[in-house]
């Protein structure tokens, strides 16, 4: 694994500045995807990158049976502490399998690797993980969105006595974030690289896939996909 920016990055400090990404936070697309998806009882589902867990808190609270996997061993520890009795593993996203009737990919956990071709290798994961007919739901920012939106260089109060200094760059089809962490006891660079995929790039991956695409919402509240959406949320079905 080396030391690629995905398994350096999702540490202590991406959970203090993305504080607000809670479990309040995750509510309304768990909503969603209740509304939308109307899962049974009876359903294997996973949680693909699930981070802490957030999400699959709130699948395993409402009576689900799912399990949560995360590259991030500082993530899964932290989890396991923050939900306990959570179904959650330390696993690659290109090295899943099983036989789920529901794959989750929540909050921009796509598009991280420098080659193309490893991101098609985890949507071919997926298919195959799916039990017939089973269901992925991806939740991706809307490359659209970023490109009217992007804010060059900030720099934030996190926490007393913390700064986070930003620098974001869209460039070879990725958006670039550099992230300085800067208290007393020192300074912490990161830096973080996420392909633009479409919307199109998108589906077409997936019905590319035999993942037929059912559904695209651009928003957590399942409003209508526009260009000026925020998110681009594609609900897909395995096909035979
Ligand atoms: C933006 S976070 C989202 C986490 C979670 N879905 C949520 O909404 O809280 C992306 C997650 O992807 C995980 N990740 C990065 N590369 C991965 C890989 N190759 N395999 C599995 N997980 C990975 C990170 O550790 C991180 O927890």
């Amino acid at each position: 694994m080396g030391n690629e920016w995905f398994s350096e990055w999702f540490d202590e400090n991406y959970l203090l500045i993305y504080k607000h990404r809670n479990m309040e936070d995750a509510g309304s697309q768990f909503d969603l995807i209740l509304k939308e998806v109307v899962p049974e009882k009876g359903w294997k589902i996973l949680d693909l990158a699930c981070g802490e867990g957030r999400y699959s808190s709130l699948f395993k609270n409402r009576g689900y049976n799912i399990t949560g996997i995360d590259l991030s061993e500082i993530l899964i520890k932290s989890g396991k502490e923050k939900f306990p009795g959570l179904k959650l593993e330390v696993c690659d996203m290109r090295k899943i399998s099983g036989n789920y009737d529901l794959i989750l990919s929540l909050f921009t956990s796509f598009g991280y690797f420098e080659d193309e071709k490893e991101d098609r290798k985890v949507i071919s994961g997926i298919y195959r993980s799916l039990n017939p007919g089973g269901l992925f739901w991806i939740d991706f920012f809307n490359s659209e969105y970023i490109k009217n939106t992007l804010i060059k260089k900030s720099s934030t109060i996190i926490t007393e006595g913390v700064t986070v200094k930003e620098e974001r760059e869209i460039t070879g089809g990725r958006i670039n974030k550099k992230i300085i962490f800067e208290s007393e006891s020192g300074k912490k660079e990161y830096f973080e690289s996420v392909r633009m995929y479409t919307k199109n790039d998108l589906v077409e991956m997936m019905n590319s896939n035999r993942l037929k695409v059912e559904k695209i919402f651009g928003d957590y509240a399942g409003s209508e996909w526009d260009e000026r959406s925020e998110r681009v949320i594609i609900v897909c079905r395995k096909q035979a």
